[in-house]
């Protein structure tokens, strides 16, 4: 492991393979607006993710399904702007690759010419072997995603961990080699028993990036809402937080109406003043006199005087 860290150095696809050579682990965190995306592309993070997560922690959805491609383009464009260093990479959302090559080939290319984005990601191992390849193909780079993946709801009956059995375990392995095989750049491996993850991870040319699958993937990967606390939704057990920003954000809402209510802010300091002051008071007490349209603020005009 290198002791410095030449944050000047663009992330790029070979790059992340080189990190998997030297046994460097990658980091990637989601983002979905340039505010976020910037700050990270100052951080040491290697690669920002526009998730379809977006869906639930951005839009409030219940799930991942309802996003759309022009929703997810809004936002990867604005992650795109904010990010120099880092590389970005675009969630393909439900609905958008799954109805066969063209249809993957048309949106993958959004989100590279559109969200100017350098990759994207897709969900799903042998089943979606020959869309990957076809993506490749057409030079567009692609991470696969397996394991639980989160557009498979519907077919899976929930967010349950994958891979606890000898026979599911050996089918994820084979998901793994099927999306190396057909070009991916690399693998995020979601909730699946850490000693899968740790089997496959070394038979892989292709560096893996864990969620929920323990510590012996290439690198990890955490949601933005979810590392940041800016939640209090109950959290999967494979999330840490980094940061407890919900009761720090709700106190400084609450403390802003305070000072707004009791009259304390804004201060002098965030105002602005005007030169001919008098001048004007004058000129607006002879044309409108001392009127007040309501009683009560009648002795606003008296103190703006002082
Ligand atoms: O959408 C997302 O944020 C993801 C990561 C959790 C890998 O797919």
């Amino acid at each position: 492991m290198s002791d410095t860290l030449n944050l000047s150095l663009k992330v790029t696809l070979p790059s992340l393979l080189h990190k998997k050579e030297k046994r460097e682990r990658i980091t990637m965190l989601t983002a979905y607006d340039f505010p976020s995306a910037y700050l990270l592309d100052q951080s040491e993070v290697d690669l920002v993710l526009v998730g379809d997560s977006l869906a639930m922690v951005v839009l409030g959805h219940e799930n991942t399904l309802p996003v759309g491609m022009d929703e997810m383009i809004y936002h990867t464009k604005a992650v795109t702007r904010g990010c120099k260093r880092s590389l970005v990479i675009g969630d393909m959302p439900f609905g958008s690759y799954q109805g066969g090559i063209n249809q993957a080939i048309h949106n993958g290319m959004r989100f590279i010419k559109e969200g100017h984005c350098s990759a994207v990601k897709l969900e799903g191992g042998k089943q979606r072997a020959s869309i990957i390849a076809a993506l490749v193909e057409a030079e567009i780079p692609v991470m696969a995603h397996i394991g639980l993946t989160p557009q498979s709801l519907l077919r899976f009956g929930g967010f349950k961990v994958q891979g606890k059995s000898v026979e599911a375990a050996m089918a994820i392995m084979e998901d793994a080699f099927a999306v190396q095989e057909a070009g991916a750049f690399a693998v995020v491996l979601e909730s699946i028993p850490a000693a899968v993850a740790a089997e496959i991870t070394p038979r892989l040319r292709i560096p893996t990036i864990g969620i929920g699958a323990g510590i012996h993937c290439d690198g990890q990967v955490l949601v933005w809402h979810d590392f940041l606390g800016l939640h209090e939704n109950r959290m999967p057990r494979f999330v840490k937080r980094y940061a407890n920003l919900y009761p720090q954000i709700l106190q400084a809402a609450n403390d802003y109406c305070h000072d707004v209510r009791e009259g304390l802010f804004p201060e002098e300091q965030h105002g602005y003043c005007m030169p001919d002051q008098n001048l004007f008071m004058e000129k607006i007490e002879e044309k409108y006199g001392n009127y007040s349209a309501h009683p009560s603020h009648e002795g606003k005009l008296q103190e703006s005087k002082v």
